[in-house]
């Protein structure tokens, strides 16, 4: 069976801190898309650590860390985390593996991610400049190299085929960087990333399943980044929803079991697009603040705002949740009232589901009022320390997304969170 955590939100939910917490129950953590664009923070032993490439399952001895087909990944990144993991003990030798149709992130493809946002102007999307949306755009265009392509003698004329059509797109954009230091960290990284465990990912992945191993497959970004069901164009280039856990990883829909989402207590977005409930004024500051809401990849402020239910009940939806994770809830204990976004009105109409046209619609949230609860809840350890009012906030909820909040965490350390 195979059992998902991903975000409901736009990122930065707190992902990489519940995949860890949870890994201790599973044999497998599988990474089944996007890039070195995630950062998930992790803390072991008290210290902060953030994975960008690596399955968030890499510092439990037991667990194997898949990076599914659906990846793109960037192999001096990877080289980078492989040796910082290192250093806190983890093998990645023993106990990870990538398969052979994983997409290569080339360091074209970060200077094409460049020039295209330069393009843009003030209409970018704000991507993290990691060549995720370039990479994405080679495979789906039949043009990309695969990890697999490592192992063919023929991977260097291959790599310099493309990167003379990429010079001709750049040269299109007018964009005219020296890669030639980007380059030659990238022949490195690739030597290593050659020594590593390169398999047929969906072999590997369905043979541990039929032999009883329970999988845990880690999303990155949020739902409402999705390429498909996102505030497009504001999105990422992946399927950062259930269904990309399939054509990610390989596996039949069947075999997928909870589905669990996770939020934050409020809401935070990084880069551009429309956000409903960001708070231009103080108190969107002091949840930066509160929250400290650094992007974990590019260190940009993170806008922040209200929690924003149309956007989770369409999320829970889309991915089939069947569980909720409420992260960073301690981050609201000293703020009083906390608003709760219920329903969009747009140009005057009320409405309960995402407008097709999110971007350019004028859309205000209609908010409802609830009593803060102005207590320290770092220290709380099971529902009945709760305070009552985050209970009522929790429930009301509940409610109107249609999944249940299952989990409390009220902390970064691994062990602040509450069952409920
Ligand atoms: P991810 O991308 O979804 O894994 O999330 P990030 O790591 O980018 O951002 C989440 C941030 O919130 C990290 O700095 C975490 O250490 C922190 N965090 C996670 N859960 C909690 C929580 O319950 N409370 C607080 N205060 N911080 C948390
Ligand atoms: P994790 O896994 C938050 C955002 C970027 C930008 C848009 C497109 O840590 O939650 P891209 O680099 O994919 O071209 O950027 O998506 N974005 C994220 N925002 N968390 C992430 O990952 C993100 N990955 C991409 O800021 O708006
Ligand atoms: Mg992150």
């Amino acid at each position: 069976m195979i059992d998902v955590i991903l975000g409901l939100q736009w990122g930065d939910e707190g992902k990489g801190k519940i995949v860890d917490y949870f890994a201790p129950n599973y044999d497998i953590i599988a990474r089944f898309q996007g890039g070195p664009n995630a950062g998930h923070t992790l803390y072991v032993d008290g210290q902060k650590i953030v994975l960008h490439q690596i399955p968030s399952g890499v510092f439990h001895n037991h667990t194997t860390n898949l990076i599914g087909s659906g990846v793109v990944l960037d192999a001096v990144t990877l080289k980078r985390e492989c040796e910082s993991v290192a250093k806190f003990g983890a093998d990645v030798r023993k106990n990870m593996f990538i398969s052979k149709r994983t997409h290569l992130i080339l360091p074209t493809h970060r200077a094409l991610d460049k020039a295209s946002e330069l393009q843009k102007g003030d209409g970018k999307i704000g991507s993290t400049l990691k060549g995720i949306g370039p990479a994405y755009m080679d495979k789906t265009g039949r043009n990309g190299l695969r990890v697999g392509d490592l192992l063919d003698k023929n991977f260097t004329t291959n790599y310099i085929k493309l990167r003379l059509k990429h010079q001709r797109l750049l040269d299109n954009h007018n964009f005219n960087e020296d890669i030639t230091a980007w380059e030659e960290e990238f022949f490195e990284a690739v030597e290593f990333l050659r020594s590593l465990n390169i398999v047929d990912g969906e072999y590997f992945i369905n043979e541990k399943i039929r032999a009883g191993k329970k999988v845990l497959a880690e999303g990155a970004q949020g739902s409402m980044l999705d390429i498909d069901f996102g505030t497009f164009p504001f999105v990422t280039s992946s399927n950062t929803i259930t269904a990309g856990v399939m054509s990610g990883l390989g596996v039949a829909p069947q075999l997928v079991r909870d589905v669990i989402g996770i939020t934050k207590a409020y809401c935070t977005r990084v880069g551009g697009g429309p956000f409903p409930t960001e708070l231009h004024d103080a108190t969107g500051e002091e949840l930066r603040k509160a929250g400290n809401e650094f992007g974990a990849t590019t260190g940009r402020p993170r806008r922040c705002g209200w929690i924003d239910l149309v956007a989770l009940n369409y999320a829970c939806m889309i991915n089939g949740v069947t569980k909720v994770v409420m992260t960073k809830a301690d981050v609201l204990d000293k703020f009083t009232p906390l608003q709760v976004c219920t329903a969009y009105n747009v140009n005057g109409v009320e409405t309960d589901h995402i407008p097709f046209d999110i971007c350019k619609a004028n859309i205000e949230p209609v908010l409802q009022s609830f009593p803060g609860w102005n207590t320290d809840t770092t220290v709380c350890k099971t529902e009945n320390d709760l305070p009552e009012t985050m209970r009522t906030y929790i429930q009301f909820i509940n409610e109107r997304i249609g999944a249940p909040v299952k989990w409390v965490s009220n902390g970064p350390g691994r062990d602040q969170i509450v069952p409920l």
